[in-house]
């Protein structure tokens, strides 16, 4: 974060042995930044698993099956953490939306290939973008972690932004945009209140190292080019701010 003053802990200092003696607020945040990801690594899985009947031929069901195959062993490497670090794994599935994952919901699904294309490149590279914020995180066991699944995701994100670029040469350009559409404002709102409380405690325990204005932008520094190439608009921040977003003063 710009001009902040040091965060209290540096990366990796904090281990299992060590976690008992930090403040509460630190064990708290802690466990709420890895229940948050336990969720969305769920929400990957089985959205990705529904999503291989939506598939066109077998290449890239089995394509698809193996990227849902990561998400699983992001599920499970979450769900051991998670355990570990005395987070109320009950309680946060708990909260889960019926049906569905916790920021997609029962009614938010993906509707076909294209829409799986475009929430690839997107949204599965927004998750990407959150954990790239807590590589260096002061918890080293979340480092350890995050590092191979932030290779996966890093994959997850390219394939979706190679097969959105041949969906447009194909001829499916308007449908493109359409899911980009959709998925933009809620892609920047899944990253979160720039300036936000959960932002600053997260900072100030060297837990999470970027705001969320830092992070929208490089999330649309990556998923800006592919879209250019393959010759789709983005809203406007004027847009987007309508569909109630906060951006803070983030440009593109
Ligand atoms: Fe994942
Ligand atoms: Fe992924």
């Amino acid at each position: 974060m710009d001009g902040a003053v040091q965060p209290v802990y540096g990366p990796g200092e904090i281990d299992f042995d060590s976690l008992e003696d930090t403040p509460e607020e630190y064990r708290k945040m802690l466990r709420t930044l890895i229940g948050k990801q336990y969720i969305g690594e769920i929400a990957a899985c089985e959205m990705f698993s529904r999503a291989v009947f939506h598939m066109p031929d077998p290449i890239h069901k089995a394509e698809l099956v193996h990227t849902a195959n990561e998400e699983a062993d992001h599920v499970e490497a979450m769900h051991e953490l998670a355990t570990r670090a005395g987070l109320d794994v009950e309680k946060w599935l708990g909260i889960r939306r019926p049906g569905g994952a916790h920021f997609l919901g029962s009614e938010e699904d993906v509707k076909d290939w294209i829409e799986v294309t475009v929430f690839k490149h997107m949204i599965d590279r927004c998750g990407r973008i959150w954990l790239w914020s807590m590589r260096n995180t002061s918890f080293a066991p979340y480092a350890e972690v995050l590092r191979p699944i932030l290779k996966d995701e890093a994959r997850h994100g390219q394939d979706g932004a190679d097969e959105m670029i041949r969906l447009c040469d194909a001829g499916y350009r308007e449908q493109v945009q359409e899911r980009v559409d959709y998925w933009f404002p809620r892609g920047l709102q899944l990253l979160g209140r720039p300036g936000s409380e959960g932002n600053r405690i997260s900072y100030q325990y060297g837990l999470k190292l970027h705001d969320s204005d830092e992070e929208m932008k490089k999330w649309l520094g990556e998923i800006k080019p592919p879209l250019e190439s393959a010759g789709i608009t983005l809203m406007t921040p004027e847009q987007v701010k309508e569909h109630g977003v906060d951006v803070a003063g983030v440009t593109w």
